[in-house]
């Protein structure tokens, strides 16, 4: 399985004031939102350019533009929007879908409720988004949803991951390429990250 993990004192400083339970939806909203933009770095270290000629104030020279709009960025809602921010700094013209996700409370088992995805997806390289990746349930269902569009190249970008959600990605989902700040300890019996954060989507929305 290809799972990058960022190990970077950077990001143990955010990711420890991010876990932190004093830590305020501002503050919180503000830290997924720059750790998404490390992890748009990272997993787009690999991309091809486009060979462009341009001229600076002293002469031309050829050098590489990135095709923005052959990406698309792909949030699972609710938690997966607070990453949006942070990697459409980097990607402004890429293009957006939603998927609509929620674990059902008693089950763990992940529920579809919206997706909608631009035109052309399926000659997109895709960026999907979310937070949490806890059973990997909901990041499974969201890739199945894309695949059956047609879409070829995913990488699944989150910030928290367990063990369990990495391996039931890879062994359902082996051509991904999964790109997470920190790789947690364990799942707890009502199946959330151990240490983890708690709920992303509440602290970023502040519901609870
Ligand atoms: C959280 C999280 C993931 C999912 C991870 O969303 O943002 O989508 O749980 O769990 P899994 O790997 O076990 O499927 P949640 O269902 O709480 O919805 P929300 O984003 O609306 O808060
Ligand atoms: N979803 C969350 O928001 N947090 C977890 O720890 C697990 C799933």
């Amino acid at each position: 399985m290809e799972v990058v993990e960022l190990n970077h004192p950077l990001i143990e400083h955010k990711l420890a004031i991010l876990r932190e339970e004093k830590t305020g939806t501002k503050e919180f909203r503000e830290l997924i939102s720059e750790i998404a933009m490390f992890l748009c770095y990272e997993a787009m270290k690999d991309v091809k350019l486009k060979k462009t000629v341009i001229k600076t104030p002293i002469e031309e020279m050829t050098t590489g533009k990135l095709e923005e709009d052959k990406y698309a960025f792909v949030p699972i809602l609710r938690a997966g929007m607070g990453m949006l921010d942070g990697v459409i700094t980097v990607v402004p013209n890429a293009k957006i879908g939603h998927i609509g996700m929620y674990r059902d409370e008693t089950t763990f088992e992940p529920v579809n409720y919206f997706f909608k995805v631009p035109k052309g997806i399926e000659k997109r390289e895709v960026f999907l988004l979310d937070p949490m990746l806890a059973t990997g349930g909901s990041a499974c269902d969201a890739i199945d949803l894309l695949k059956s569009k047609g879409v070829k190249k995913i990488n699944f970008l989150c910030i928290i991951s367990a063990p369990e959600g990495l391996k039931a990605v890879s062994e359902k989902h082996p051509d991904v390429k999964i790109f997470t700040a920190h790789i947690d300890r364990e799942l707890n019996k009502n199946k959330y990250i151990c240490p983890g954060l708690g709920d992303a989507g509440d602290r970023i929305f502040g519901t609870k």
